[in-house]
């Protein structure tokens, strides 16, 4: 950030927000700036000036994170021709966003995103080895010695080490709760194709310990919270 920056820059960046919203909470006298009140969004903010809002002291954040909901339909990676991208959904903040992970265009759910290079390097990292958490939805019913064979770790089509053990959780007859450790390219599709089933629908709801908000419906997103950032 460079100084002095006005105002409502200033709060839009402190508080992920957009330059009008920072606007209307200026007009609504939230904010105080070194104990004075300050209704002017122009105001010239300085490096060592002390900015509060509702008596809270701000400070600037230069990474951003966030959690979304992705809907169906949405790339999580840059926009295609046929495909709009996840990354569209975010709509206040100029700053450029990446996914950290990826998830195909029909799967729906947890998406982290954030400006942060080194931060979803950690997320993908193989080394951090957390468990992302997939709901299942198959076409066929699926039996005992199958969910074992996605426990114990399975060859998948072309590849030459078998995937790493694996949690199943089993809801029903055509729904799994599936957790791996590893990324692989259509690593959950494939697993269930390797054992002679299908996905029809697939729902990300964890990764490592940040699980989806149930608040968010598909398209919304939130801000991550300090302590989600620290689990990475
Ligand atoms: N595994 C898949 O097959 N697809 C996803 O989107 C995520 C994991």
């Amino acid at each position: 950030m460079k100084y002095p920056c006005r105002l409502d820059k200033y709060l839009s960046k402190a508080k992920l927000i957009s330059r009008s919203d920072a606007k209307k909470l200026i007009k609504s006298n939230r904010l105080k700036v070194n104990q004075q009140l300050a209704k002017n969004a122009q105001l010239a903010i300085k490096q060592d000036d002390s900015v509060f809002l509702d008596d809270q002291l701000l400070s600037l954040q230069e990474h951003c994170y966030f959690m979304l909901n992705k809907p169906s339909g949405y790339l999580s990676t840059e926009a295609e021709a046929n495909h709009p991208s996840a990354l569209s959904l975010i709509t206040e903040l100029s700053n450029p966003l990446h996914s950290a992970g990826r998830l195909d265009v029909d799967t729906t759910g947890l998406l982290l995103l954030t400006n942060d290079g080194q931060w979803s390097h950690r997320v993908t990292s193989p080394r951090a080895n957390k468990f992302k958490q997939y709901r299942v939805d198959l076409a066929d019913a699926i039996g005992e010695q199958e969910l074992q064979q996605l426990r114990d770790g399975l060859m998948l089509r072309g590849e030459d080490k078998p995937t790493k053990p694996a949690l199943v959780e089993y809801i029903n007859a055509t729904q799994i709760v599936l957790q791996i450790s590893e990324g692989r390219y259509h690593q959950v599709k494939r697993m269930l194709a390797a054992v002679g089933n299908k996905v029809v629908g697939l729902h990300r709801e964890k990764i490592g310990d940040i699980g989806i908000d149930a608040s968010l419906k598909p398209g919304e997103y939130r801000a991550l919270r300090a302590e989600e950032i620290s689990c990475f």
